[in-house]
């Protein structure tokens, strides 16, 4: 196999946490591996609500660490919690003073929405649900100046290069198909994003579907809370996969769900109805879909035709479906959103493997625990992807010369059989979804491996099926429900929260 050597940093991924990390890290010389060109295919550009900052003077960090501890369901680290929440402020007012144009108050403030779990207006915004797409089209034009980074465009993370007991490098391959070349570099940082395109119901772009983890875990790094995947209540159930969203902001301007029947059913289920932690809803709203009630969203009475105006990706998805949500609800389904599981990371970003760094949803911090709280998201990128940023040039000292790398052509290779990707994506619906229990855990880790038998030499898939295994093995062994995992076979919490850290080799030997 080629191999070419580089003292450039090599970022994987090209979302929210990849591009800050290499905006943080200039003028060292940075290598972005991005599938697609920047601002396609990244979750975070998907992202409507926003990101959860305390900016109200009224508000505080603590009272967000609180929120965020309490959402976690007893598996959220406090300090984590803490750290993060601390330095939500600067972030904003970084992203503001590079250019993101924030809504605001006529006072000069930010205008926050309401999400669920949180006890106050705390998510800032971007023109109602455009908060992902500005925030990216302000990193990429800051990248785009920025002469450290180069980006290479097309290619993808296959595997993970390693040697003496840490990772050495990676290997690329064109997104459209080619034998990889290896690329030998002093520090990786993996920033590709989580894993919902691993269901078939799901709110992420096409390519996101547990590619990062699953290289990681493929080189024996450490995976915690690999259980914990998050469904949103509320993607639109018009038949298009991905699944667009309806933002939970939605809910926070007093949209209701109601059934068929015309029963607002959340008013039963949780005192704070449709603003009820979102395991609570997601189980509810997919509850409603397996009896056949129809779930829909009603922004009738509380927007009307503003949700045209302010909620503009809403209404864009609507109109592609035929949906006028001014005068009609919108059919909701429940839909595998993010993964608060991912690689194990600890404060300084460090995976358990020496010379990788992991930012974004593909890390497992310790912020979420079983259960995110709503714009959580967007903020850990951008926390974590400066750590690591700090702690890949402290650990690599004065910046090294590094020119910009030619690839040499490649010769071409299969992708992933589309067949394939679709019996794993069937397999964890049915089996590792909203509702979970041993038995379909079992045939879940079945399927995976025969779909993993079947085309073993395309490393695109054994990354796919790697992840896909660790959900399914971590959630088998977690015998009781928290969060955002719920097995009706073990339908309550056990008395004491731990989270759950896994290899691959452990997770195969329960399969
Ligand atoms: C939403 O806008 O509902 C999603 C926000 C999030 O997942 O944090």
């Amino acid at each position: 196999m080629t191999e070419i050597a580089t003292d450039r940093v090599v970022i994987v991924g090209a979302g929210l946490a990849a591009l800050y990390a290499a905006l943080k890290l200039a003028p060292r010389p940075v290598l972005m591996i991005s599938p697609e060109p920047l601002g396609q295919g990244a979750s975070s550009a998907w992202a409507q609500g926003g990101v959860a900052a305390a900016m109200d003077p009224r508000d505080s960090a603590d009272a967000h660490a609180d929120d965020t501890v309490r959402a976690g369901a007893g598996t959220v680290d406090a300090g984590i919690a803490q750290l993060v929440t601390d330095e939500a402020r600067a972030h904003i007012l970084d992203l503001t003073t590079l250019g993101t144009p924030f809504d605001r108050t006529p006072e000069g403030g930010y205008v926050m929405s309401r999400e669920a779990a949180h006890s106050i207006a705390r998510v800032v915004r971007v023109k109602g649900d455009q908060a992902g797409a500005e925030i990216m089209r302000a990193l990429i034009a800051a990248v785009r100046d920025t002469p450290s980074v180069q980006v290479l465009e097309g290619r993808i993370a296959t595997g993970l290069v390693t040697g003496a007991g840490r990772v050495t490098g990676i290997r690329i391959a064109r997104a459209e198909g080619s034998q990889p070349v290896t690329i030998t570099a002093p520090a990786v940082l993996l920033a590709g994003g989580g894993s919902g395109g691993l269901y078939a119901v799901t709110t992420n772009p096409p390519r996101i579907r547990g590619q990062v983890i699953g290289m990681a875990a493929r080189a024996g790094a450490v995976i915690a809370d690999a259980e914990f995947v998050q469904f949103h209540p509320t993607a639109i159930d018009c038949g298009e996969d991905p699944a667009p969203l309806a933002t939970e902001a939605l809910r926070g301007e007093g949209a209701h769900l109601v059934n068929r029947r015309d029963e607002r059913f959340m008013l039963a289920i949780h005192p704070d109805a449709e603003l009820a932690p979102r395991d609570v809803v997601a189980r509810a709203v997919y509850a409603q879909s397996q009896a056949g009630l129809r779930p829909v969203l009603d922004t009738r009475a509380c927007l009307g035709p503003r949700i045209l105006s302010e909620f503009p990706a809403v209404a864009a998805a609507c109109a592609r479906a035929g949906i006028d949500p001014a005068s009609q609800p919108i059919p909701v389904a429940a839909a595998a959103h993010y993964h608060m599981g991912g690689v194990a990371v600890d404060a300084r970003g460090r995976a358990s493997l020496a010379g990788l760094w992991v930012a974004g949803e593909a890390s497992s911090t310790g912020l979420h625990g079983a259960n995110r709280l709503a714009s959580n998201g967007l903020l850990e990128a951008l926390v974590f992807a400066r750590i690591c940023a700090l702690g890949i040039g402290a650990a690599l000292g004065p910046l090294a010369d590094a020119p910009p790398l030619t690839l040499p052509d490649l010769p071409p290779a299969p992708l992933p059989d589309p067949a394939l990707v679709a019996r794993l994506r069937r397999a964890m619906t049915d089996g590792a979804g909203v509702v979970r229990d041993a038995g379909g855990l079992r045939r879940a880790l079945a399927e995976i491996a025969t779909v993993e038998a079947a085309q073993p030499d395309c490393e695109t898939l054994l990354n796919m099926s790697a992840t896909a295994t660790l959900i399914c093995a971590a959630a088998l062994t977690r015998e009781e429900s928290r969060g955002a995992h719920f097995r009706s076979d073990f339908p309550d919490p056990a008395p004491t929260a731990r989270r759950s850290r896994m290899t691959l080799d452990e997770a195969r030997a329960i399969r």
